[in-house]
């Protein structure tokens, strides 16, 4: 039968359905479809299942992909295909029709085997993974939950740094970097802020918190290898002075990071947050930390997470130089 053409306009109910009829009219788009519904599968497997030549499977998955049937993507030099994971609502239900009345059919039972024989060749990992590339980071998230990500990158730091984590705030940093440094020493300026994070750090015996103000850290010059500041820097009047600060308690390599507000215009939220400023540009933020003593500055504009309701933020990190500025020319 020859394949009806595939056409990109939008269509009428009515047209959609002769289509979908016209389309699962056919044998062997029938057994197309009830393979890739349960599996991600090349052309060469579809070819050695249905035992028709490539220029016929290919004629047919080249229809069903240009009318939404499928979903493609490349590994290596060939292409997956499986059934669309949200096809159209009225064809699923002539899908379903056809599935069911196609449920005992010898030529499906056939196929099964083939393809049953065909799986038994993969690993199990490779049999999985063929078919959940596109279902994975749902996957993922739902067996295992999302912060083993954030914990498996800290633990590419070296164990036995020492961190300032200043403006922490409620400890929520020191609290995460604890398990995978040395020392943690958190500083900030509010009492009630650091009366919260001793409850978080209680029983972190390597977390020291210290009151003080990021403008005059407690702290004595090189005497950390990393320092961060989160969503600290946008409350003050002088913010140059907290990155001299940040750069002079890092020891000569030592990196400083800086997490703040991408600049914004919105004045009822930086009120609302008793904030001072209206946040960075990325050019800005990588010259004050520049100016501040830190070498090889790099700053970046963050995504924002879906559902975040505050301006966007940006990123910036660089290292304290390894000579004295002064010395190096
Ligand atoms: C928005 S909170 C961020 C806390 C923490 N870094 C976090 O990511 O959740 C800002 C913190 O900076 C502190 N802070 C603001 N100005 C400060 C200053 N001049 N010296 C020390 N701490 C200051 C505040 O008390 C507050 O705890």
């Amino acid at each position: 039968m020859a394949a009806p053409p595939v056409v990109a306009v939008r269509r009428s109910p009515v047209a959609s359905l002769l289509e979908s009829l016209e389309t699962l009219a056919d044998p062997t788009r029938l057994r197309l479809l009830r393979l890739l519904e349960r599996h991600e599968l090349e052309v060469a497997a579809l070819c050695d299942i249905l035992q028709l030549p490539q220029s016929t499977v290919s004629r047919h998955l080249k229809l069903l992909s240009g009318q939404g049937w499928l979903d493609s993507r490349p590994r290596g030099t060939t292409r997956l295909y499986r059934t669309r994971a949200e096809p159209d609502p009225a064809a699923r239900r002539l899908w379903l029709v056809s599935r069911d009345q196609t449920a005992g059919w010898p030529t499906a039972r056939q196929d099964d085997l083939r393809l049953q024989r065909r799986l038994s060749r993969r690993s199990p990992a490779e049999a999985f993974f063929a078919g959940a590339a596109g279902r994975w980071d749902r996957m993922r998230e739902e067996a295992y939950g999302r912060a083993f990500t954030d914990a498996a990158l800290l633990g590419l730091l070296p164990g036995g740094w020492v961190v300032a984590d200043l403006g922490c705030g409620t400890g929520h940093a020191a609290a995460a970097l604890s398990p995978h440094v040395g020392r943690v020493v958190g500083v900030d300026q509010s009492a009630a802020m650091l009366k919260a994070a001793r409850k978080r750090v209680a029983g972190l015996a390597n977390v020291e918190l210290r009151p003080g103000r990021l403008e005059a850290l407690p702290m004595e010059d090189g005497t950390c290898d990393g320092a961060l500041l989160l969503l600290a820097l946008t409350y003050l009047e002088e913010p140059a002075a907290a990155l001299r600060e940040m750069a002079r308690i890092l020891r000569p390599g030592g990196r400083g990071v800086v997490a703040d507000l991408l600049r914004h215009d919105r004045d009822d939220f930086r009120r609302r947050m008793g904030q001072r400023g209206f946040g960075f540009a990325p050019e800005e933020l990588k010259q004050m930390m520049e100016a501040a003593g830190l070498e090889g500055a790099a700053c970046r504009e963050l995504p924002p997470e879906p559902g975040a309701r505050g301006p966007a933020l940006l990123l910036s990190t660089a290292r304290r130089p390894l000579k004295p500025q002064k010395e190096r020319s």
